[in-house]
């Protein structure tokens, strides 16, 4: 016996009805998309408290100077490479230069470029520019960096172009990602921070700007600001002009992050680059350079500011990656173990602790890898640490010596982390 199916045949209203439901969904996502952006006009400059003795601290702290000055050139003339995997951009001459830099900026400009990431001439501004973080500063800290950008010495040094693939040579594209990935919101402080964490909050989240690095990015370069703080990757050069790729640790107190480290911990490590955990080294070494300079009570802020973040969630399962540890154990004792100890507990003058070790268990190999071949990259002088240095691997250990050594750490010492194969070692080398 077969069953009738009765079909209810839809009716010209229902279908027109149907139809302008789906027109009007459509448009209300053109007009989204396609509307103008946001956008607050700047404060009159007099009627702001800017300072540009303050504006000096905040370009500071907010490492303009990274970012903006090559290694050797004249300050803030522009010219650092940025590569993305969108192309290459090269960054601009922000001094008091009329034809080259922003001398000829007005304030509202100046505003514009930092709220909502538009250049002089009315385009959209690439975010390796980290915008995204400017944007939440105050207006009153916004006139305080004018004020000091007009002081800076001019140099008449033309702007790069930039090397874009197809289609991120478009500016305009820039509006879409805007409306999806940039509001221009000011700081706001969270209930859930006591108030020096607040204060902590303002200076890191909108001047300092960590979690550029150490916040994990989608697939548009956009920040995943659900997972604040819990790692990312960040490509840097090289002295040989080769580019390579770091692993931002993760910085919460979460079990592969920083459970270990007290504020004092933080706030040792960001006045000097050391503490009993870490030494600095690699992309972290021009960080430093900026926030060895904060006033006592800012670093302090910060430090409490990263206290009281919310741990991230373990992320994998803490049973042992099969592969590769008992010969990674032999790597160990052999060239490890005498400074790092047997247990990994370090010693203040022969190593560091690699005991849940933030560089380590990184979601992303990439740092712990960069430590073995190349050796720690220390900061240039005044820093200094006197004891022994440890020495580059990368000649002496095979890609299959450092994958198994990288995994045996990453299973031990309390650290818990995926496995390491050769091949990720040799995209390092
Ligand atoms: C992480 C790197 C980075 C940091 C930090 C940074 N900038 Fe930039 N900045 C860039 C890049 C790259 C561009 C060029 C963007 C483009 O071409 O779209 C840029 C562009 C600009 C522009 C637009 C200039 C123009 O000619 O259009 C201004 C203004 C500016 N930066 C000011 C600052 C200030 C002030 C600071 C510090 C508070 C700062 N930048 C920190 C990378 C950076
Ligand atoms: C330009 C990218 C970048 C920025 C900006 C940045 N970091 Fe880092 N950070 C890194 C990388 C990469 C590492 C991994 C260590 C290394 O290889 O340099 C790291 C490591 C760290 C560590 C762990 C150190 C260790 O050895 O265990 C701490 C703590 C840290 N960063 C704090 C900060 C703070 C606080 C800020 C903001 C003031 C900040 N970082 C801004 C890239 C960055
Ligand atoms: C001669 C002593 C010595 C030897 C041998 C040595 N290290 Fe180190 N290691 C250090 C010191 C000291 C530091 C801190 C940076 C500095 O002061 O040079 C360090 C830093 C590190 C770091 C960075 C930790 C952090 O949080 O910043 C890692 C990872 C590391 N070593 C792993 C290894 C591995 C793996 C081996 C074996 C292949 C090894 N080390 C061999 C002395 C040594």
């Amino acid at each position: 016996m077969s069953k009738k199916v009765r079909f209810a045949r839809p009716s010209w209203r229902r279908i027109g009805f149907a139809a302008l439901l789906l027109a009007v969904l459509a448009g209300g996502v053109a007009a989204y998309f396609f509307c103008p952006l946001p956008y607050d006009r700047a404060p009159a400059l007099a009627s702001l408290d800017g300072d540009p003795v303050r504006g000096e601290y905040i370009a500071t702290i907010g490492n303009c100077a990274a970012c903006h000055t090559v290694p050797g050139g004249a300050p803030y003339a522009g010219g650092v490479k940025f590569v993305t995997d969108f192309g290459t951009i090269y960054s601009t001459n922000i001094t008091s230069d009329d034809a080259n830099g922003i001398g000829g900026w007005s304030f509202a400009a100046f505003h514009r470029a930092l709220k909502h990431g538009i250049g002089d001439g009315g385009e959209h501004l690439y975010p390796a520019f980290p915008y995204t973080s400017f944007s939440r500063m105050t207006d009153d800290d916004i006139a305080s960096l004018y004020l000091y950008f007009q002081t800076v010495e001019p140099v008449a040094e033309g702007n790069r172009e930039n090397e874009m693939s197809f289609p991120f040579g478009y500016r305009d594209l820039l509006h879409f990602w805007k409306r999806m990935f940039h509001s221009p919101r000011p700081f706001t402080n969270s209930p859930a921070l006591s108030s020096e964490g607040n204060e902590g909050a303002y200076l890191v989240e909108a001047v300092a700007h960590c979690a550029e690095c150490h916040t994990p990015r989608g697939m548009l370069g956009n920040a995943n600001r659900s997972r604040m703080f819990q790692g990312g990757t960040y490509v840097d050069a090289t002295r040989r002009g080769t580019y390579r790729q770091w692993a931002a640790v993760d910085l919460t107190p979460g079990a592969h992050g920083l459970p270990t480290w007290t504020e004092q911990d933080m706030d040792q490590y960001l006045a000097t680059g050391i503490n009993r955990h870490a030494v600095v080294h690699g992309p972290m070494n021009e960080v430093i350079e900026a926030t060895r300079q904060l006033k006592p009570a800012d670093r302090k802020a910060i430090s409490r500011y990263f206290s009281e973040l919310k741990p991230s969630p373990t992320r994998w399962d803490l049973s042992l990656p099969s592969w590769g540890v008992d010969d990674g154990e032999v790597v160990y004792t052999v060239h490890c173990g005498t400074c790092h100890l047997p247990e990994g507990d370090g010693d203040p003058t022969l190593g560091v602790s690699l005991q849940q070790n933030p560089i380590i268990q990184a979601e992303d190999p990439s740092s712990l890898i960069n430590v073995i071949l190349y050796g720690p990259d220390l900061p240039p002088p005044p820093f200094s640490v006197d004891r022994s240095q440890m020495k580059p691997f990368g000649r002496r250990l095979s890609d299959e010596d450092i994958a198994a050594l990288a995994t045996y750490l990453r299973s031990n010492f309390g650290n818990n982390a995926s496995s390491v194969s050769a091949s990720q070692v040799v995209r390092q080398r």
